[in-house]
């Protein structure tokens, strides 16, 4: 199984430096997917994907598929995708099913993987016992309204896994929310190279300019256990004044920055604010007095966004405190292929890249704006597919755009026999540094390397 290895030492991964190897390198990609995808939790598909028993999703990673199934209203199982007989995949995409049925010979499985008919069983004599002809079990439970499976059947328990994510953003509700837009496009980079145009803040300033006029930019990251997190350095999720970056002029009054924050995200995104508290902008004017001060005008922003949502009947994660907030931090790296950001509180935007294949210079990038909406009012599910992200019918908005036009220039000078590596910042950019020295540690050491353990030097995280 796991051995140790030297080929690619934890060490060389340090806070200001990433070799480009762990990109670039064949043998790299060969070893995550020999070390890293087989014994790691991932995100299969959300709840709301599976409503109904015998509703399945196939979730493919590298090699392997995975289809997962609701098998009751309470209980969500998974299995590896492949018939016993002949090794044809049963089932592909999403879809509903009272049973397994093997197109190539018509072997049947019942929701509980048990074989319930080998056509002419008979021809195989008494060695083809029902235990050789199950389906083989992955490891299934729920965080977030996300499925997570893992294919290690002596994983670590998921709660464990996550930790500490759900102490920090527990009480943001994520499972009540739903997918606004679910987007998915094949993206010329390795995979790591697009996760890491979002579980750092350093590059706002430069990527995406618009923002300074409304934004104190400046941040910081650090790691937590496998996981990171990034904030940006102020008294709020986001800073709401202009960037210190920017040369000194008077503050405009704060409602400027919570319109102009808003209106970009919404036109520029279609993520991170809900469309609820898009509408609701021209209650700051109509609700809140002039001469309020900008502590009165957030309580009374944060009071309106309440109020809409549960007019709408959304309701609101009612058990959040400013500190709560605080702590939470915005920008979330889950061990090894997921990150959300989620200071919307009614909107968090949530990203999942894998390897496309055993190409390792493509990668699959899923892109999930989540929403929190009244019963039944969320959009119908629509799972869009881009095989060329530049397919102007994708519509990402200028923010992505700004992001893929760097993507793809980074794949690019990564290869180049110029470049050794990344010279990371030790402050804003420990995400990074810490999710690529964390898979090190786990192709090296195995899936117990790096477990989470409880961060007691919180100190760091205030600042
Ligand atoms: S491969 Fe499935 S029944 Fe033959
Ligand atoms: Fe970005």
């Amino acid at each position: 199984m796991i051995n140790k290895g030297d080929l690619f030492p934890t060490s060389e991964v340090t806070d200001t430096f990433l070799p480009s190897e762990d990109n670039c390198s064949p043998e790299f990609a060969r070893l995550e997917n020999e070390r890293l995808w087989p014994y790691v939790w991932q995100i299969a598909c959300r709840l709301e994907e599976i409503p109904k028993v015998g509703d399945f999703v196939t979730y493919d990673i590298v090699d392997d598929s995975i289809v997962v199934i609701r098998t009751s209203p309470t209980e969500i199982k998974a299995y590896h995708n492949v018939c016993p007989h002949r090794g044809r995949q049963l089932t592909e995409g999403c879809g509903h099913a009272k049973l397994f049925k093997c197109r190539f010979h018509g072997w049947e499985f019942d929701l509980q993987g048990n074989n319930k008919l080998v056509i002419d069983r008979h021809d195989f004599g008494p060695s083809l016992t029902d235990d050789k002809i199950k389906l083989k079990p992955v490891k299934v439970d729920c965080w977030a309204g996300f499925v997570f499976i893992n294919m290690d059947l002596a994983c670590e328990s998921l709660a464990d896994f996550i930790a500490p994510l759900d102490d920090r953003c527990g009480k943001f509700e994520f499972h009540k929310l739903r997918y606004r837009y679910y987007k998915t496009g094949i993206m010329p980079c390795n995979w790591k190279i697009g996760q890491g145009f979002f579980n750092e803040l350093y590059h706002v300033q430069q990527s995406h300019p618009q923002f300074l006029q409304h934004m104190d930019d400046y941040s910081r990251a650090r790691a937590y256990g496998r996981h990171g997190a990034s904030w940006y350095v102020g008294d709020n999720a986001i800073p709401l004044r202009r960037s210190s970056r920017l040369p000194k002029r008077p503050e405009p009054d704060i409602r400027e920055h919570i319109i102009g924050i808003t209106t970009r995200l919404q036109d520029e995104l279609g993520a991170m604010v809900s469309e609820r508290a898009y509408r609701a902008l021209h209650r700051l004017k109509t609700d809140i007095p002039s001469d309020a001060t900008q502590t009165e005008v957030l309580i009374a922003w944060g009071k309106i966004l309440v109020e809409e949502a549960e007019k709408d009947g959304a309701g609101w994660p009612m058990e959040l405190t400013a500190e709560y907030i605080a702590a939470s931090h915005v920008d979330w790296q889950i061990f090894p292929n997921s990150i959300y950001l989620h200071t919307g509180i009614d909107n968090v935007i949530w990203y999942r890249f894998r390897p496309h294949g055993h190409d390792h210079d493509k990668c699959i990038m899923d892109i999930w704006s989540l929403e929190r909406y009244g019963e039944g009012k969320q959009p119908p599910l629509k799972r869009e597919f881009y095989s060329d992200w530049r397919d102007p019918a994708a519509k990402w908005g200028r923010i992505l755009e700004q992001d893929f036009e760097n993507m793809l220039a980074v794949q690019k000078g990564n290869k180049s026999r110029a470049f050794a590596g990344s010279r990371l910042n030790p402050l804003q950019e420990t995400t990074v540094s810490n999710l690529y020295r964390s898979i090190r540690q786990f192709i090296n050491d195995g899936p117990q390397a790096g477990t989470y353990w409880p961060i007691k030097d919180d100190a760091v995280a205030a600042k």
